[in-house]
């Protein structure tokens, strides 16, 4: 391998430890430690397992995180009225449902009804159009935490050609628009796209959140590129694989972000971040 590991663990784990001195220092003035509401709707086990990440990150940090995890045949208008209650609650920031709820409730309705300025996954309209417009407020989480990974590794980001792999609301999306406010020319590519190893050869950043094992193949990458790998997939032995092929692209990248310990811890990290910028907003120190 040739490739310096991007170190997403660690590099989280620093901003957990910031978090918390900031939230000691908030209650030591006789404020209150931020708080968190995470919805968790049914038993889908990967989202449980992102869930207690979630927890255990805000423990560590001293946020206040309150779980209502609800059954899956909760009703739609009985989760709006949850959310509804929560946007009214002084003590709650931020507020997180976990995603994919189940087949009959409309994600949609259910992120718009969150309060933006408790939006703490950055998914509200008002969230994305303000990114889009180049005043960010709440940042979609995954994408803010792959920008700083960026910004770590290589500092101005002005005039590299950053290619996206995946055009999700949660990641390839927001993640264009971050790329395209620190100045990269962008390429997203999806399903319909031609020729995806012609794009991915020419990008000085790859940024891959598709969810299949294996869909970015190592020859592909730019020889002294920069890899992230936003995947996390499941294979049948049990082990947690990303979506690049990780060794032949780790021969040829300059950089490659691992899975697990790459994005993941980010992308919690990042909800913190949001978390922290939203007490500061209701109740500023
Ligand atoms: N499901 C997969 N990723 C995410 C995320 O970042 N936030 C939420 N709420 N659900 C998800």
């Amino acid at each position: 391998m040739t490739a310096q590991l991007i170190d997403g663990k660690g590099f989280a784990d620093n901003l957990l430890d910031t978090f918390r001195k900031q939230v000691d220092q908030r209650v030591a003035a006789g404020k209150r430690p931020p708080g968190l509401a995470v919805i968790l709707v049914g038993e889908v086990a990967a989202s449980a397992i992102y869930v207690r990440n979630k927890q255990k990150a805000c423990d560590r940090a001293g946020v206040k995180s309150v779980l209502h995890h609800l059954d899956a045949g909760i009703s739609q208008t009985e989760l709006l009225n949850l959310i509804e209650q929560l946007n009214n609650d002084p003590e709650i920031d931020g507020i997180l449902v976990q995603l994919p709820l189940p087949s009959g409730i409309d994600s949609e309705a259910i992120i718009e009804s969150i309060r933006p300025d408790k939006d703490v996954d950055g998914f509200h309209p008002y969230n994305v159009g303000r990114l889009a417009l180049r005043l960010p407020t709440l940042r979609p989480c995954t994408p803010f935490g792959v920008m700083q990974l960026l910004e770590n590794v290589h500092g101005d980001l002005k005039g590299k050609h950053a290619v996206i792999v995946g055009a999700s609301n949660i990641v390839g999306r927001p993640m264009s628009l971050e790329l395209l406010l620190a100045g990269c020319t962008v390429t997203t590519t999806h399903r319909f796209t031609r020729d995806l190893p012609q794009h991915v050869g020419q990008a000085d950043i790859v940024v891959v959140a598709v969810g299949k094992p294996g869909i970015v193949r190592g020859e592909w990458i730019k020889p002294g590129a920069t890899v992230i790998d936003v995947g996390i997939n499941r294979l049948d032995d049990g082990r947690i694989c990303g979506d690049v092929d990780f060794v032949a692209a780790a021969e040829r990248a300059a950089y490659i972000s691992p899975v697990p310990g790459g994005v993941g811890p980010m992308t919690v990290a990042t909800l913190l971040a949001n978390t922290m910028t939203a007490v500061q907003q209701h109740d500023p120190l």
